[in-house]
């Protein structure tokens, strides 16, 4: 028999992989995610062809925010076993919290091309294309006013209250509705009614910032924390 092993392994060092994965895979369930990634560590070590070890280890990375590792190990487990859709699953996640959403959009569509009938990759993909739609939208600011949680949130109401005190926002204001109503650019097909929109919305946003940049903080921090639907997944 002269087919070349892929890898120096013994078969012990081969058991005793599976048995450190299954460790780490504990470790894991119990939250200790950083005695998890020795476990798998130790494993890869002693078997350095199983795709399984690269991409647990990577959910335990992702865990502890050691994002730019679970990417290696999800592209390491993609080297090895290019039809892993879990792999590239775990890479958009730990992409989506990076905020490269265009990368993230393109590794779950990866996934769910090995596994379309997975719903969290379906999920997931929207939100990194819901995500990677609000960075490129005509307004560039890259932060995304969710609507319903700014009406929640009383510091927003007090500050528009007196915002609306504010001559400059009046005018702002009154110049919009006299363009939405008909005045000089009516009939333009609408498109300086939508650059003075955008470049309302702008300003307001530069009043806030100015007035309250502790309530923009805020509502990064919001954004931040829904954008990232981190998935308890089961480990192989
Ligand atoms: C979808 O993928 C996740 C992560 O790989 C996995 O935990 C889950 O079991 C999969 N769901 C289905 C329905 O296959």
């Amino acid at each position: 028999n002269d087919i070349l092993p892929l890898s120096n392994s013994v078969p012990e060092d081969v058991g005793k992989a599976d048995q450190l994965k299954d460790e780490g895979n504990n470790h894991m369930k119990e939250e200790n995610y950083a005695a998890a990634v020795d476990c798998y560590t130790q494993a890869i070590e002693l078997d350095p062809n199983n795709a399984v070890y690269y991409c647990n280890r990577a959910a335990a990375q992702s865990k502890l925010s050691h994002y730019t590792d679970a990417i290696k190990d999800c592209e390491k487990a993609i080297a090895i076993d290019s039809k892993y859709s879990k792999a590239y699953g775990r890479m958009g996640l730990a992409l989506t919290a990076m905020n490269k959403f265009e990368e993230a959009v393109t590794s779950y569509q990866k996934a769910l091309d090995l596994d379309p009938e997975n719903d969290s990759y379906k999920s997931n993909l929207k939100i990194a294309e819901q995500k990677l739609r609000e960075v490129s939208s005509p307004t560039g600011t890259g932060l995304s006013f969710d609507m319903a949680s700014l009406i929640n949130n009383p510091a927003f109401i007090t500050m528009a209250a007196s915002l609306m005190q504010n001559p400059q926002v009046q005018q702002l204001m009154s110049g919009m509705m006299t363009n939405a109503i008909g005045g000089p650019a009516a009939g333009v097909g609408g498109l300086t009614d939508l650059s003075s929109l955008i470049q309302a919305g702008q300003q307001f946003a530069q009043q806030i910032q100015q007035q309250n940049p502790e309530l923009i903080e805020q509502l990064r921090n919001h954004i931040r924390s829904r954008s990232f639907s981190s998935s308890t997944d089961e480990h192989s």
